[in-house]
C-alpha cells in the first residue's frame, strides 16, 4: 500500500490557514488531560446510540452482495431470472446493468477493475447485489442467482505468485515491480566491521480486521440529493468516493457517521457496497440498507497483511548498532496496486545505526485486499526488529533494555536531512517503564522448577504518523446561556474524540463539559475533516479546535470589556455570565451584553496550522510483557502488561488509557490467536471467515494487570496543543515484547507469529533449529 503521511487520504488536501497568533503553550490545565468519562458513554452502554447499522427508515429496503465462492474465475453469465420473481424483490445489479459501469481498484499498468469485474479475482469479489423487502427475502434471492464460472487455477501465496507458470491474477502478470530499495551507508561493509552478526526470518500472519460493526451504510434520496449513514472512520472520504462513482456534486451527498462500531483502518475509505447501496436506493426509490455478512466482512473488507521478514543485525561488542539489512516479502491481496508497505519503518528509524538496506517484494495473489490496519507495516516489522534486538542481547550478554537505550537517536534517520524530533521520549519510557514494571527484579528473578515457565519481555517502537497536520476547520457557538456547541468533521471512533474536544471548549471558555453539545462527522453540517486514523485525530483537530475555542473568548471578553469598561484580561466566562475577576461584583449576563444580544450567540472559527518545517513529529512507546508459558500444553497466558508512551500531551487521560489496552490486546491478537487461514494448496478458499475459526483475542487472553505509564515531554514545538497520536503506537511493540518474555521464560526463540500452541510445543522440543551458525535464543 501507499504509505506516506497522508496514506488516509486519496489526493491532494487543501491547507488550512495558520491562527492569526499562536496560543501560548497550556501549563497547567483544569480539564484538559483528566480522565473524565466519555460524553456518550451512557448513550452507548445503555444501547439508545444509534449506529449506521441501527438506522430504520421507513420504506426501507434490504441489501445482500452475492460473492463470488471461487478463488478465481471467469464469470460467463448471471442468470437473474428466476431470483428476479422472488417474493419481495425489488432490484438487482450485476455486469451490464445500467449504471454499473463504474471502475473501481484502478492501478499501475492501466489495469482498471470494475464495480462488477467478470474477471473475479478472489473468493468474495462481488458479482451481484439484490434489494428485497427483507433482508431473508434478498438472501432467498441471491441463492436462485444462477451464475457460469469458468473456474481458474488460483495462486494464494507469493511464492507461488511469483512462479514463472503461475496463473495470472491481473492480466500483466503477479509481480509487483519492487520499489527503490531503502539505503544509506554501506552495509557490506559495516557488517565485516561487526563483532556480531545474526540473522533470522520472521514471519506474520495475515490478520483481519474484524470490526464488531460490520461494514456498511443505509442509503437514501431526497431528489438528486443523497444521504448515506456510513459505518465509517471519516464521511468527507465517503462522500468523495461515492460522488465521484456516481458523478454527482459533492454537496449533494451527505455522509453521516456519528457513530462507528470499529475501524481499526478498515473504514478509512468507503468500499463498493456503499456505492451499490445508492444504486439500488436511486433506481427503487426506496431506502436501501446494505451491510455484509461476516463471512463476507473476512473475506472482502480487508485485511493486514502478512509478511516474511528476513532480518540480518550487525553490532559491535558493546552492542553499538552497525548494520541492519531486511528483506521483505507480502500481498496487497489481487487489487492493491502497491502490494504491503510500511514494514521497514521501524527498522529504519527506531535506532541509531548509520548502514541500513531495505527492500520490499510484493505480488498479486487470489485473496481479498489489503486495507489499512492499525500502523500499516509496523506491527510486522517491530515483530522482526524488536525479536532480533532480544537475540542480539542475549548474544552479547546485554539486558536487552541497556541494549535499547545504548543505541537510542534523537534524529530522524530515514528523513531527508536528518531532522531532529520536536520530542522523542524514548528513553524516559525505557527507564520509567522498566521502573513502574520492576524489569530488573523481575529479570533476576530465578526460573521456576516444573512445566509452568515465567519469563518477562520488553520491545520499543515508534509510528511513522501521529503527527497531525492541516486541514482542519472546527467551529465551537457559545449560546446565551452560557452553553456552547462544537461542530467538527472528524469522526469519533469510539476513542473518545467528541470528549476531548468539549475538554478543550472547556478548557479555554470556562464551559463545564456538561454544558457542551458536539456536533460531529456529517458532511451537510460540519466542516472538512480526513478520516480518523494515522493516529491522527488528536493532533490534526485539537489545535483547530482550541484555536475555534479561543476566537470565540476573545470575541465575548472585548464585547463584555467594552460594556462592562474594564480589561478583557480581568474578565472571564462563568456559567452564563461574564464576571470581572478582580472584584467579582461586576459583571453581565451574556443576553445583556449589547454586542452579544444583538447576534444572541457567537460563532469562532478555528484552523489547524502546519506542522514546523525542519523537524519530525512521532510518538514513540516501550512495552513491557510477563508471561507464564506451559510447557506441556504450549500455551502462553500473559499475566500482566505494562506500556509506557509519549504520545506527548494527552487530552483525557481515561480514553488515552482505554486507546492503549486496545492496541495491547489487539497487538496479543497478533503475537498469539489471530491469523487468516487459507487452503492455499487446494481451492483458495479462507477456512477462517468467522469469529470462531479466526480468533481475535477475548477478556480472558488480555490480562487484567494492564498499566499505562504517561511520559509527556512537555512537546511545545509540534502543535499548538502539545498533542502526538496514540492509536497506532499503542499496537507496535506489544507482539515481539510478548515473544521475547516467552523467551526469557523458555529459552526458546519463536519468530513465526502467532505463537500459537503447535508452534510453541514444535519450538520446545527443538524441531525448528536456530539458523546456521548460531545457537538457539540468538
Ligand atoms: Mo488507521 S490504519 O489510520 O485507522
Amino acid at each position: 500500500m501507499k504509505l506516506d503521511d497522508t496514506y488516509y487520504w486519496d489526493g491532494p488536501l487543501p491547507e488550512t490557514q495558520g491562527p492569526a497568533s499562536a496560543p501560548e503553550p497550556w501549563g497547567e490545565t483544569k480539564v484538559v488531560g483528566k480522565p473524565i468519562v466519555r460524553i456518550d458513554a451512557f448513550d452507548r452502554v445503555s444501547g439508545t446510540a444509534i449506529f449506521p447499522s441501527d438506522v430504520v427508515l421507513p420504506d426501507m429496503l434490504h441489501a445482500a452482495i452475492l460473492s463470488c465462492p471461487h478463488a478465481h474465475a471467469m464469470v460467463k453469465k448471471v442468470d437473474t431470472t428466476e431470483a428476479e420473481k422472488m417474493p419481495g424483490v425489488q432490484c438487482i445489479l450485476k455486469d451490464g446493468v445500467v449504471g454499473t459501469n463504474i471502475p473501481w481498484f484502478g492501478g499501475g499498468g492501466g489495469f482498471a477493475s470494475r464495480l462488477f469485474d467478470t474477471h473475479a479475482r478472489y473468493q468474495g469479489d462481488e458479482i451481484a447485489v439484490v434489494a428485497a423487502d427483507t433482508i431473508y427475502q434478498a438472501w432467498d434471492a441471491i441463492r436462485a442467482i444462477k451464475v457460469e464460472y469458468e473456474i481458474l487455477k488460483q495462486v494464494t501465496t507469493v511464492e507461488d505468485a511469483l512462479k514463472p507458470d503461475a496463473p495470472a491474477v491481473r492480466e500483466g502478470g503477479n509481480k509487483i515491480p519492487a520499489p527503490a530499495a531503502y539505503q544509506r551507508g554501506d552495509v557490506a561493509a559495516a557488517f565485516k566491521t561487526a563483532d556480531v552478526v545474526l540473522e533470522h526470518t520472521f514471519s506474520t500472519p495475515y490478520e483481519l480486521h474484524n470490526p464488531m460493526e460490520l461494514h456498511g451504510c443505509v442509503a437514501k434520496w431526497d431528489g438528486h440529493h443523497l444521504t448515506i449513514w456510513e459505518s465509517t472512520q471519516g464521511v468527507y472520504a465517503v462522500q468523495a468516493t461515492v460522488a465521484r462513482a456516481l458523478g454527482l456534486p459533492l454537496a449533494n451527498v451527505r455522509a453521516i457517521g456519528h457513530y462507528v462500531g470499529g475501524g481499526f483502518g478498515g473504514k478509512l475509505d468507503a468500499g463498493k457496497n456503499s456505492v451499490m447501496a445508492a444504486l439500488l436506493a436511486r433506481k427503487t426509490r426506496r431506502p436501501v440498507r446494505l451491510f455484509v455478512t461476516r463471512e463476507q466482512e473476512c473475506q472482502s473488507m480487508g485485511n493486514r497483511p502478512g509478511n516474511t521478514i528476513t532480518l540480518k543485525v550487525g553490532a559491535k561488542k558493546d552492542g553499538t548498532l552497525v548494520a541492519l539489512q531486511s528483506s521483505v516479502v507480502g500481498s496487497g491481496g489481487a487489487y492493491s496496486g502497491s502490494g504491503t508497505g510500511g514494514v521497514d519503518y521501524v527498522i529504519r528509524e527506531l535506532y541509531k545505526c548509520p548502514n541500513v538496506r531495505c527492500e520490499n517484494q510484493s505480488a498479486y495473489i487470489n485473496a481479498g485486499p489489503q486495507r489499512a490496519f492499525r500502523a500499516p507495516g509496523h506491527p510486522q516489522g517491530a515483530w522482526a526488529l524488536e525479536i532480533a534486538m532480544d537475540a542480539l542481547a542475549a548474544k552479547l550478554g546485554m539486558d536487552p533494555l541497556e541494549l535499547r537505550r545504548k543505541n537510542f537517536t534523537g534524529i530522524s534517520q530515514s528523513r531527508d536531512g536528518n531532522m531532529p524530533y520536536t520530542s522523542n521520549g524514548l528513553v524516559r519510557c525505557y527507564d520509567e517503564g522498566a521502573a513502574a514494571f520492576g524489569w530488573k527484579e523481575a529479570r533476576a528473578r530465578a526460573s521456576q522448577p516444573g512445566h509452568i515457565k515465567r519469563g518477562v519481555g520488553v520491545a520499543a517502537g515508534m509510528w511513522q504518523g501521529g503527527n497531525g497536520g492541516p486541514p482542519s476547520t472546527a467551529i465551537v457557538k457559545l449560546f446565551s446561556d452560557g452553553s456552547a456547541n462544537l461542530n467538527l468533521g472528524a469522526s469519533d471512533n469510539g476513542c473518545g474524540t467528541k470528549t476531548w474536544g468539549a475538554q478543550i471548549v472547556a478548557e479555554e471558555l470556562g464551559v463545564p463539559v456538561e454544558r457542551i453539545s458536539v456536533e460531529h462527522a456529517d458532511t451537510g453540517t460540519t466542516q472538512f475533516a480526513t478520516p480518523s486514523g494515522g493516529s491522527k485525530t488528536v493532533p490534526t483537530e485539537s489545535p483547530a479546535i482550541r484555536a475555534a475555542a479561543l476566537e470565540v473568548k476573545q470575541q465575548l471578553l472585548a464585547m463584555a470589556a467594552d460594556h462592562l469598561k474594564l480589561p478583557a484580561a480581568d474578565l472571564e466566562l462563568r456559567g452564563s455570565e461574564v464576571v470581572s475577576k478582580s472584584d467579582p461584583s461586576k459583571k453581565a449576563a451574556l443576553g445583556q451584553i449589547p454586542a452579544f444580544g444583538r447576534r444572541a450567540l457567537l460563532v469562532g472559527v478555528g484552523y489547524r496550522g502546519p506542522n514546523p518545517a525542519g523537524k519530525a513529529i512521532n510518538p514513540f512507546a516501550v512495552q513491557f510483557a510477563e508471561v507464564e508459558v506451559n510447557t506441556k500444553t504450549g500455551e502462553i497466558k500473559v499475566l500482566r502488561f505494562l506500556a509506557a508512551h509519549d504520545s506527548g500531551r494527552i487530552m483525557n487521560l481515561k480514553t488515552f488509557q482505554n486507546q492503549i489496552f486496545g492496541g495491547i490486546t489487539m497487538g496479543i491478537g497478533l503475537g498469539l490467536t489471530e491469523d487468516r487461514v487459507m487452503d492455499h494448496k487446494q481451492l483458495g478458499r479462507m477456512l477462517t471467515a468467522n469469529l470462531h475459526d479466526y480468533k481475535l483475542p477475548t477478556a480472558l487472553d488480555a490480562p487484567a494487570d494492564k498499566t499505562v505509564v504517561v511520559v509527556d515531554p512537555h512537546d511545545t514545538e509540534c502543535n499548538t496543543t502539545g498533542a502526538k497520536g496514540v492509536g497506532e503506537p499503542a499496537t507496535i511493540p506489544t507482539a515481539p515484547a510478548v515473544a521475547n518474555a516467552v523467551f526469557h521464560a523458555t529459552g526458546v526463540r519463536l519468530t513465526d507469529a502467532p505463537m500459537n500452541p503447535a508452534r510453541v510445543l514444535q519450538a520446545l522440543a527443538a524441531l525448528k533449529p536456530a539458523p546456521k551458525g548460531q545457537k538457539g535464543g540468538e
